[in-house]
């Protein structure tokens, strides 16, 4: 089978690499994913394994539409019952076609209704359509008059871990933090810090990446809504989770610490990090950024300041903050500091140049991942710095 798997915009080149390192064969950039060759169970490993991706899709048709009428039928031809019933929800989403539809929302509308149809005349009775969640999505994309159609393998996005609560403030999305962490190149040993760690979604990723955890563990996904998925994939699936469990090390070996200035904060971060196995293997504090003290040798800073819009403060707040926290951590030696930020903000408040940089999206904000890496100690200078990690106050976990 065909798979496009889907990235944040921007970060295709990383989920690229991710797919290499899981043993993904031949994998191929395209405009906001990958596609990769494999079996159904190559598919759901994909779900489970994926730190950096959105969607994985399955390609189950390529039709040539030339048309506004050929629509309905051509969607009915295809092998829906192999993927659709009655029970499991269904959202339809249409990508180009302009040359055919004007509005791609009639498209969608004449697709889902071929969709229905074909699964009431089947079930006797019709899918319920979830606009916003739905376990079964059929994508289409159109490419001038061909158009593809892919079958959702993830249900809700991969970014969804199944650990985060609801009443979080300005949380990153997941793949974006682990895409952000696999762009520092941290090494998953050295000493992790995030500073602003808000809710802690930086902290959960760089642990579960310490422990070897995969990122779907704790979810259900899509696929187990197929009808055959039961009598056929069920064994499978349970292997690979099998596999996935026994992998995972009980505990994260080097130091990760996640600091706040925010006291509600640092709380919301204890509880994610509880509900993903990981409260035993974070030190968490409360603390300024701008008081952070280095690790011992080296270390990573990686982190997602506050932009100044989403949450309190205006921008010249978030940029006093900023400059604020780079005049701190510049000074720590053999450190890597990275950051996703507001392109706007970077602009204005960072003097340093990156070492490297990369334009990113953070849902509609446009955002930036900023690398740098600081000088090595002068080797005349014993760094009398402190025991790792830094013992400001005792750890509260
Ligand atoms: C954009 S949020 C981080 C969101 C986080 N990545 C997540 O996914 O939940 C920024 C965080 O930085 C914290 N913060 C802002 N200035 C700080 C400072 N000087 N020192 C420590 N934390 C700070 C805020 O309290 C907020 O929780």
């Amino acid at each position: 089978m065909r798979f496009l798997a889907t990235a944040v915009r921007g970060t295709e080149r990383i989920l690229m690499e991710e797919l290499i390192e899981l043993g993904f064969e031949a994998p191929t950039m395209v405009p906001g994913g990958v596609v990769f060759a494999g079996t159904i169970a190559d598919g759901m490993r994909a779900c489970l394994w994926l730190r950096t991706a959105q969607r994985v899709m399955a390609l189950i048709g390529k039709e040539v539409i030339r048309a506004q009428s050929q629509l309905y039928d051509t969607v009915r031809s295809l092998p829906l019952l192999d993927w659709f019933t009655a029970d499991a929800t269904i959202s339809v989403q249409v990508q180009g076609g302009r040359e055919l539809f004007a509005d791609s929302r009639y498209a969608a509308l004449v697709i889902k209704d071929a969709v229905v149809d074909t699964v009431r005349q089947a079930y006797g009775r019709r899918p319920n359509v979830d606009k916003d969640d739905a376990d079964l999505q059929l994508v289409v994309l159109a490419d001038g008059d061909t158009f593809r159609f892919l079958i959702g393998l993830n249900g809700a996005p991969l970014a969804f871990r199944g650990y985060r609560r609801k009443d979080v403030e300005a949380p990153i999305r997941e793949s974006l933090a682990a895409a952000l962490i696999r762009y520092s190149e941290w090494d998953r040993k050295s000493p992790f810090c995030d500073p602003m760690c808000g809710s802690g979604t930086l902290l959960v990723e760089a642990g579960w990446m310490a422990t070897d955890t995969a990122p779907g563990i704790l979810r259900g996904f899509g696929f187990q809504q197929w009808p055959f998925f039961a009598a056929e994939l069920e064994p499978t699936w349970k292997e690979l989770r099998d596999e996935a469990l026994q992998r995972r090390l009980p505990a994260v070996r080097g130091i990760i610490l996640g600091c706040d200035i925010d006291r509600k904060a640092v709380e919301s971060s204890r509880s994610h990090l509880a509900a993903t196995g990981l409260v035993q293997s974070v030190v968490l504090r409360e603390s300024n950024a701008h008081e952070l003290e280095p690790f011992r040798k080296q270390g990573w800073i990686v982190t997602n300041p506050p932009y100044g819009e989403r949450i309190g403060g205006g921008v010249e707040e978030a940029g006093a903050n900023l400059v604020g926290f780079m005049d701190r951590v510049s000074t720590f030696y053999e450190h890597t500091v990275a950051m996703v930020m507001d392109r706007g903000l970077q602009e204005h408040y960072i003097a340093r140049k990156p070492r490297k940089s990369l334009g990113t999206f953070n849902g509609p904000i446009a955002t930036r991942f900023l690398v740098f890496r600081n000088r090595p100690a002068p080797s005349t200078e014993e760094p009398s710095l402190p025991d790792q990690p830094p013992a400001q106050e005792p750890p509260t976990s």
